[in-house]
């Protein structure tokens, strides 16, 4: 069984050196993490993970919670985490709470337990199940993308009614005036509030629209579809969509099209997030990008700064950042009636 000093001996570094990388209790240079990390799978060293947590007080590991981490966006998010996290030392524990309270609530008990030195949590929406165990036992947690109101906690959003609002501006001026949205229900927070910039351009723009004309998805790809073969339906019938994920956005191109209509002559589609799917489509979907990588990253700078106790625990951390339209193929101005 390979020893620290086994490893400082073959990086040709001192044992205190390869204790500090493997704590993450010193700044090193990325050649010498490399060269310290490349001895350590080559001699195959275990560092002994619960004697270290004894004596520095921490685990170096950071919990996890998406509400679905087969929806591209919790799963594109978690990669810029576990990056970030693994850059800084930290081991990532990823848990999907499935969008249920009650599976939050046991892995947030869950990683507690298992003294994780800090979590960053994607509600689920429905309830703070479990986040109050988090506090009592001292966890420092960050919030992203969905914040959870009466909750005190650093947090990294998006400006989502601003977001909604020029997605919707866009398609008015392409002259769109028949504008559907498909959101989700209000227990969503951040997604319910791009339907309210949805409506804010609406009313703005003096338009009255016939009822019916906003649906709500659940999130997922069908969802979508049903949400376009109800809207298809209408009189007038839409000639634009702005759709509160890329995911419900994929399934409304794909019931548009099992109904006859075409993409994006017949029905211009905006989606929201810009997953990597969005721009795999064909047509390439048009959609308000979301800084996906950026703020996993910064919730994950934060919550580590939060961990080694560099921010005052007085002072809370908001930082909102703003999604980006995106243009490709999925829209189009209306066609002359
Ligand atoms: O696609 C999942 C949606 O829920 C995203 O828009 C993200 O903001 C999350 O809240």
């Amino acid at each position: 069984m390979a020893t620290i000093k086994d490893v400082a001996r073959a990086a040709g570094v001192s044992i205190a050196t390869v204790s500090h990388i493997i704590n993450g209790t010193r700044p090193v240079s990325d050649e010498l993490r490399a060269r310290v990390i490349r001895a350590m799978e080559e001699l195959d060293y275990r560092p002994n993970a619960l004697a270290r947590s004894l004596r520095i007080g921490q685990t170096k590991t950071i919990g996890l919670i998406v509400p679905d981490n087969s929806n591209l966006f919790f799963a594109e998010i978690a990669r810029a985490i576990e990056d970030t996290g693994y850059r800084h030392g930290y081991a990532v524990i990823l848990c999907n709470s499935d969008g249920r309270g009650d599976k939050q609530q046991r892995y947030i008990q869950a990683l507690v337990d298992k003294q994780v030195d800090g979590i960053i949590f994607i509600s689920s929406g429905e309830t703070t199940a479990g986040l109050q165990y988090a506090l009592d036992n001292d966890i420092r947690f960050v919030m992203v993308d969905r914040e959870v109101p009466d909750i005190v906690a650093d947090a990294v959003l998006v400006d989502n009614e601003l977001a909604g609002y020029q997605a919707t501006r866009y398609l008015l001026e392409l002259g769109h005036r028949y504008i559907a949205c498909v959101g989700v229900p209000p227990y969503l927070t951040p997604i319910a509030q791009r339907v309210t910039g949805y409506y804010k351009a609406i009313e703005e723009a003096g338009l009255e629209l016939p009822a019916g004309f906003c649906v709500y998805g659940d999130t997922q790809i069908e969802s979508g579809e049903r949400a376009i073969n109800q809207l298809l339906r209408l009189v007038p019938r839409p000639s634009a969509v702005f759709v509160c994920n890329d995911m419900m956005a994929i399934g409304v191109m794909r019931g548009a099209r099992r109904m006859g209509v075409s993409i994006p002559e017949e029905l211009s589609v905006v989606g929201f997030d810009d997953i990597a799917l969005a721009r795999a489509m064909c047509p390439a979907l048009t959609t308000m990008a979301q800084p996906i990588s950026e703020m996993g990253r910064l919730a994950t700078e934060l919550l580590i700064k939060r961990i080694k106790g560099e921010l005052s625990s007085s002072e809370r951390q908001r930082i909102v950042l703003t999604a980006r339209l995106v243009v490709r193929e999925s829209t189009c101005p209306p066609r002359s009636t």
